[in-house]
């Protein structure tokens, strides 16, 4: 017999989108949210430089503006970048009242009460933060309010497999009313039916072998939506940041750019800098400018990794400014204050995503995609840095808004089936899982990063399409898992990545392509959609 749960809203996520928008919404809703572990697993946790404001007063939302505009490279909808910034501020003194502890000011900022720092493509000091560690602050904070809250329910080390929508179900009408969800404490499918269904499962970075995000980010929201017959678009703009630091053991660990704003500077294995040979910005050109100055340098030495120095500032103010990444680097044997440290780029940000509306909407009635698993037309080609959780604070907040207006005004939630074992066995094959992992995010990293060619990617869609075949059959024949739910869904996301990349004959932004070395006059976004794609990526789910 599958648990089952009913609630107004599910919200699938917990990272700065899923909580502010259960926030937003909990004195008016019964709301569960779901994560995949801890309620602190998510990217957000693991943000270090800020969030990106118009907070000061010789800062204007139009130099914000038009900072977004460049970095995306001509693909923003300036729509919806101008609908974004101008929330910024109003986000911030949210946050605040919350009590996110972000850094003041000690006195060399004039009128501001809170330290703003620099990052790579602003034109000015608009990055607000909590030391270097400003993901965990807000996480901390969202997560104490949530717990604290009595109409939020946590569901922990729950993975959401499929979402269940009436189409899927042949009911009448149409839309999305709640989702098959593993829990990975019983091993058992529960079924959560709600009137309002918010996806906030972050990015998928994870498709790609060195990554700076957590384990989570297997893209799963991006799968969901698109089995559930929601367009997805942009995949091909992965986010690489110019630098981790290169460790064996260190997992790709962020050094945030705001050390670059603060004044590092990148350097060769001889010690000398090379920037400004790419970009007049030097270290604070863009971000997909600065990963592939750096790739071209790496491939033209053939050396490991380049270098990243800050230590020619006081080392008081490094270790105020930068405190945990100053205490990583020396666990690894590096000390900022003193040397310069070894640097690579790294899988980072999914730009593109489930298609949605300024209220977070998607194309499927009543689901809701918001944060860094959406598509809202803010990012363009290449995101500006530390514009992200403000896309996430805004857009929960709008479709938080939206979902209020709709809540008194509902039919009752139709039934789902029961979960359906009775045709898949125990795996004795978990050995194929841990290979296809790591095949996917190989080929991934080999042919689909940061500079591209036809020839790389038709080699990487001939796999893709191998590992598909494999991974779905699979799927069908053995009991579910959490590593198997991942799997399906990067599987899918590689996919999606690799065809929107072969669409793109042109290089923009983020997308560098050897055989396309231009950009076109005209920009345009990249839409794909489930009903006009191959036949298996829609696979129904196994009730
Ligand atoms: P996340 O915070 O990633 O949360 C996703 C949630 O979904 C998690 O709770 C996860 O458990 C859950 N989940 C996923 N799949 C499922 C499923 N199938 N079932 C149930 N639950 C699921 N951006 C900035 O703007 N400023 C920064 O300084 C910054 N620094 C960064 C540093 C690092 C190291 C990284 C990795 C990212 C950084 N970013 C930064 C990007 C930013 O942190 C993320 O884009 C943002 O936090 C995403 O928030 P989110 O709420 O969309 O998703
Ligand atoms: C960083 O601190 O460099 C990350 C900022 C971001 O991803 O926006």
């Amino acid at each position: 017999m599958t648990n089952t749960f009913q609630h107004d809203v599910l919200v699938i996520g917990s990272g700065a989108a899923g909580l502010s928008l259960a926030l937003k919404l909990a004195d008016h809703a019964q709301i569960a949210i779901l994560c995949k572990d801890k309620p602190y697993s998510g990217s957000t946790f693991y943000a270090q430089g800020g969030v990106a404001a118009v907070l000061d007063s010789k800062d204007t939302i139009e130099a914000h503006i038009k900072d977004t505009l460049i970095s995306g490279a001509g693909l923003c909808n300036e729509e919806v970048v101008r609908y974004t910034v101008s929330q910024s501020k109003a986000c911030i003194e949210w946050l605040i009242e919350l009590g996110v502890p972000f850094t003041e000011n000690t006195g060399h900022q004039s009128d501001m009460l809170y330290h703003l720092t620099r990052e790579g493509g602003h034109s000015h000091r608009r990055i607000i933060h909590a030391a270097d560690a400003t993901g965990k602050a807000i996480s901390k904070t969202l997560i104490q309010r949530a717990i604290a809250h009595p109409n939020i329910t946590f569901h922990e080390h729950r993975i959401a497999i499929d979402l269940i929508t009436r189409e899927k179900l042949r009911l009448k009408g149409t839309g999305c009313f709640g989702a098959y969800v593993l829990n990975r404490a019983t091993e058992h499918v529960e079924l959560f039916r709600a009137h309002h269904v918010v996806i906030a499962t972050g990015g998928a970075s994870k498709a790609y072998l060195y990554t700076s995000n957590p384990d989570g980010a297997s893209g799963d929201g991006i799968a969901m939506a698109w089995r559930a017959g929601c367009r997805v678009a942009n995949m091909e703009f992965n986010q690489f940041h110019p630098t981790c630091l290169y460790h064996p053991d260190a997992k790709s660990f962020l050094i945030s750019e705001a050390l670059r704003g603060e004044g590092a500077k990148l350097l060769l294995p001889n010690g000398k800098r090379f920037m400004d040979k790419f970009d007049p910005r030097g270290e604070l050109a863009p971000r997909d400018i600065v990963a592939r100055a750096i790739d071209h340098e790496m491939k033209r030495l053939g050396c490991d990794c380049l270098y990243l120095d800050i230590s020619h500032k006081p080392a008081d103010f490094i270790i105020e400014h930068f405190p945990s990444i100053y205490q990583r680097c020396l666990k690894f044997g590096y000390d900022l204050t003193k040397q310069p440290i070894p640097i690579v780029p790294a899988a980072h940000y999914t730009c593109g995503g489930v298609v949605s509306s300024l209220a977070g909407l998607t194309d499927v009635p009543d689901l809701y995609a918001i944060g860094e698993v959406s598509f809202t037309g803010f990012h363009g080609a290449n995101r500006l840095a530390s514009n992200s959780l403000l896309e996430c604070l805004v857009f929960a907040n709008a479709a938080a808004e939206d979902i209020l207006t709709k809540l008194d005004n509902r039919d009752p939630l139709p039934d789902a089936p029961q979960w359906d074992e009775s045709q898949v066995t125990d795996s004795d094959e978990d050995v194929v899982i841990a290979h296809n992992w790591d095949e996917l995010r190989r080929f991934m990293w080999d042919f689909v990063g940061i500079v591209r060619t036809d020839k790389r990617l038709q080699r990487a869609d001939h796999r893709v399409n191998l590992l598909k075949h494999e991974i779905f059959e699979y799927y069908s024949n053995y009991k579910i898992s959490n590593d198997l739910v991942e799997l399906r869904n990067l599987v899918i996301v590689a996919e999606l990545i690799i065809h929107s990349a072969m669409q793109r004959k042109e290089s923009r932004g983020l997308h560098y392509t050897l055989n396309y070395p231009n950009t076109d006059t005209v920009a345009k976004n990249t839409f794909l959609t489930p009903a006009n794609f191959s036949a298996n990526t829609s696979q129904d789910i196994a009730i």
